[in-house]
Parts: structure tokens; sequence; C-alpha cells
């Protein structure tokens, strides 16, 4: 199954993508924590995205689709995936479209994580990642303290996480990304899903729209 996951800053992508990709054993393929791995790792593509990234912008679409592009073709791929994060604008959904009719491929679905925008915020203010293995934790669902229950790594907050930052990435999103909506709409490839209560509801919610069984 090809799957894109697109959703506000702070929907649920990453957590449920993650337990999505663990169920059907298919990658889970997060820009944002491509990015993030490079700017760890101070690459060339880590130093121009943080330019972007700690504004609160997004990174130039002709970068993002090359780095996607180069993913899409590795072997793992082959069996399906989950976009978390890509396509962000139109011009990355067209690139993408482009890039997998190369090879006979196509988007099975795009789920739309939906969310109150009050409560998409209260999770970005409370979301914590492991400095170590990133696992994300909600610190308002989780008495954990400071180190990550599964390695114990320490677990911070990421610098766009802070509230200035957060606005730009509302901005961005309503601007660039939400169009993306009727893209995939006039597609029939959207299926929306209610996020608004606890992790194991909105895993439920996307497995019954997108009519997965066996767990
Ligand atoms: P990216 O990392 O993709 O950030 P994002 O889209 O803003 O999404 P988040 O990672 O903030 O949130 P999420 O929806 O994954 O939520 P999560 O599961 O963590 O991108 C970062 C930046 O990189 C962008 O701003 C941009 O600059 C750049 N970038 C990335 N892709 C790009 C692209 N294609 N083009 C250009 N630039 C790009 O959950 C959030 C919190 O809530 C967590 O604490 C979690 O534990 C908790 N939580 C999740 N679900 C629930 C629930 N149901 N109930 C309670 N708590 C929950």
């Amino acid at each position: 199954m090809n799957l894109i996951f697109l959703g506000a800053p702070g929907a649920g992508k990453g957590t449920a993508a993650n337990r999505l990709s663990e169920l059907l054993d298919i990658p889970h393929i997060s820009t944002g924590d491509i990015f993030r791995a490079n700017i760890s790792e101070g690459t060339e593509l880590g130093k121009l995205a943080d330019q972007y990234i700690s504004q609160g912008c997004l990174v130039p679409d002709d970068v993002t689709i090359g780095m996607v592009k180069a993913r899409l073709a590795e072997e793992d791929c082959a069996k399906g995936f989950i976009l978390d994060g890509f396509p962000r604008t139109i011009p990355q959904a067209e690139a993408l479209d482009n890039i997998l009719a190369e090879d006979g491929r196509k988007i099975d679905r795009a789920v739309d994580i939906v969310v109150s925008e009050d409560k998409l915020v209260e999770r970005l203010a409370y979301r914590r990642v492991c400095a170590a293995c990133k696992l994300s934790y909600n610190l308002k669902h989780s008495n954990i303290g400071d180190c990550c229950p599964v390695c114990g790594g320490s677990l911070i907050m990421r610098e766009d996480d802070k509230p200035k930052v957060i606005a730009a990435r509302m901005a961005a999103y309503h601007r660039d990304t939400e169009p993306l909506i009727e893209y995939y709409r006039n597609a029939r490839k959207l299926v929306k899903v209610n996020s608004e209560e606890v992790v194991a509801d909105t895993f439920a919610n996307i497995l019954a729209a997108l009519e997965i069984k066996g767990v």
C-alpha cells in the first residue's frame, strides 16, 4: 500500500505512521525526520534545511523532491511506503505523481489526520522527543520524567516546537499544504480521520478508514 499522511503540525502523523509501518511492514518516510537527521550530522543538506526549519518555513521544493525521489527508489519501498510530511505543496504532489508513474506506481490513499487547532498547539507544547531513539511522547498523557522509557535517552523539546516558530509553521500549513486536501479529494484518494482523542483511538480510526483488519 502506498500511503500519504496529511495533517497540520502536531496532528499525529508521525505517531500513527510509525505504528502503521510496523503493522504493515512497510517503510515510514518522514521528510522532517530526514532533515533533522541531516541537521544532527551537520551535512550540507542539514545546514540548508536548518535555515528554513528553524524559522518554521518550508524547505524549497527542488531540494525536498530530490531527496524523496532518491528515498522512493530504494528497494524497501517496492512493497509500499507511508509518506509523512510529504507532499506539502501542490508542486511536490505533482512531482510525486510523476516520480511514481515512471515505474508504474501510484498513491493508493491520502489520509488527512484532522485535529482542532487548540489541540494541535497543546500537543506541540507537550511533545518531547528522545534525543537518542527519536521516539515522541506527549507529556500530558504520560508521566515519564526526563528520560525515554524505551532507551533511557534524554527527552528534549524540538526547536521548532517553541511558540514563535509554531505560529509560522501553522501559517505555512494553511497557505501551502491545506490545498492538498482538495488535490487528493479530486483524485478520489482522500480519507479523513479524526484524531481528537488518544493515540489508540486515532490509530483505530486510521485502520477503519483504510479497511485494514487483523489487529
Ligand atoms: P515535520 O517533522 O514533518 O513536522 P510537522 O508536519 O510540522 O509535523 P510534526 O512532526 O510536528 O507533527 P506530527 O503530525 O508528526 O505529530 P506527532 O505524531 O509528532 O517537519 C518539520 C519541518 O521540516 C517543517 O516545518 C519544514 O520546515 C520541513 N519539512 C518537512 N517536510 C517538508 C516538505 N515536504 N517540504 C518542505 N519542508 C518540509 O504528534 C505530536 C505530539 O502529539 C506528540 O507528542 C505525540 O506523542 C502526540 N500525539 C500524537 N497523536 C496523539 C493523539 N491522538 N492523542 C494525544 N497525543 C497525540
